[in-house]
């Protein structure tokens, strides 16, 4: 049975699983998706910490704390894709398991629903030969943590219909955060397309021995205004995820200037991936 404010989340990464809870708080009912029960479970004490902690803090009613908490139904079925007039796709960042998950997902949207990838680096035309009614696809990009983070992207694809548009633009709003309208595909949207390559410049800064990581971030910072450096947001992002982000941005637009460089290659070599590994280029 399809409910009107029934939300399904595939994938339960750090993404998935606060998206998840983001529409649990505002009273959607929501399956997250996952392949490990494992991993589910990560989720969701991820995100009770932190609800608790705004409990705590005075900022979240504790009954609306538990009723979000259990408004989230975890499972490994993705049958329960067929529950939900919206889907968010939200797996790794790999171009064929992305695909086969998407065909997978399509094949099991109910007549209503649509159908946002979470994807930074790929636009939906790259998905859009997989699902039946492309019509209804499109990007829906939260930012990290999508707890808090409250800007979410509305991409519509040349297949995506005005319609599916402005729900994806309603569904953003009706979970609290606030969406802009990319009306054409291009490389890392509006925000990645800044945001990358002004890394890029903090990295090469660093590399050439101008500044160290420490102070560049705090120029950052005190400058410019952001919230935290930018070697700072490298980790908590991943840095095989800017990695990534930045090689496909490469392929994509044929700009050396998103070439990653060695002060970054090196380290995700030596597997040090910012926050979930515990070493990076900020935290050890
Ligand atoms: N997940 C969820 N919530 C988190 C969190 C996390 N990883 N880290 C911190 N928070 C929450 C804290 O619980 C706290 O919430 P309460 O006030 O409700 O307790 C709040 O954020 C503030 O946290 P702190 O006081 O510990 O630290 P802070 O004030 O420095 O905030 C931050 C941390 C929210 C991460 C902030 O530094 C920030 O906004 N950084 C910039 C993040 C950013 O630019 N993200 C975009 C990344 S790019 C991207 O996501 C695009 C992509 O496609 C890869």
């Amino acid at each position: 049975m399809t409910g009107e404010r029934t939300l399904a989340v595939v994938g339960a990464g750090t993404m998935g699983g606060q998206i998840a809870y983001q529409a649990a708080l505002h009273a959607w009912d929501v399956r997250l998706i996952g392949r490990r029960e494992e991993r589910l479970q990560d989720a969701r004490s991820e995100a009770s910490k932190l609800l608790r902690r705004r409990v705590e803090k005075g900022r979240l009613d504790h009954d609306e704390c538990e009723a979000a908490l259990a408004r989230v139904v975890l499972t490994t079925e993705l049958d329960h894709v067929t529950e939900a007039t919206v889907v968010i796709e939200s797996v790794a960042e790999d171009r064929e398991a992305k695909r086969a998950v998407i065909a997978d997902i399509a094949e099991r949207l109910c007549d209503e629903a649509i159908l946002g990838t979470n994807s930074s680096t790929m636009p939906s035309s790259i998905l859009a030969d997989r699902v039946l009614d492309p019509s209804r696809l499109l990007n829906v990009h939260f930012f990290n943590p999508p707890l808090v983070m409250a800007l979410v992207e509305v991409v519509q694809g040349p297949h995506t219909s005005e319609d599916s548009t402005r729900r994806a633009m309603e569904f953003a709003r009706s979970i609290g955060k606030t969406p802009v309208l990319v009306a054409r595909e291009t490389y890392g949207f509006i925000a990645n397309r800044i945001l990358f390559i002004a890394l890029q410049e903090a990295m090469r800064l660093v590399q050439d021995g101008y500044v160290s990581i420490d102070d560049c971030d705090l120029a950052v910072h005190q400058a410019l205004g952001w919230p935290m450096g930018p070697f700072a947001l490298a980790d908590l992002v991943g840095l095989d995820v800017v990695e990534a982000i930045l090689e496909e941005g490469a392929r994509q637009t044929g700009d050396s200037r998103w070439e990653p460089l060695p002060l970054l290659r090196d380290r995700v070599q030596r597997g040090e991936l910012g926050r979930k590994t515990g070493q990076g280029f900020s935290v050890s």
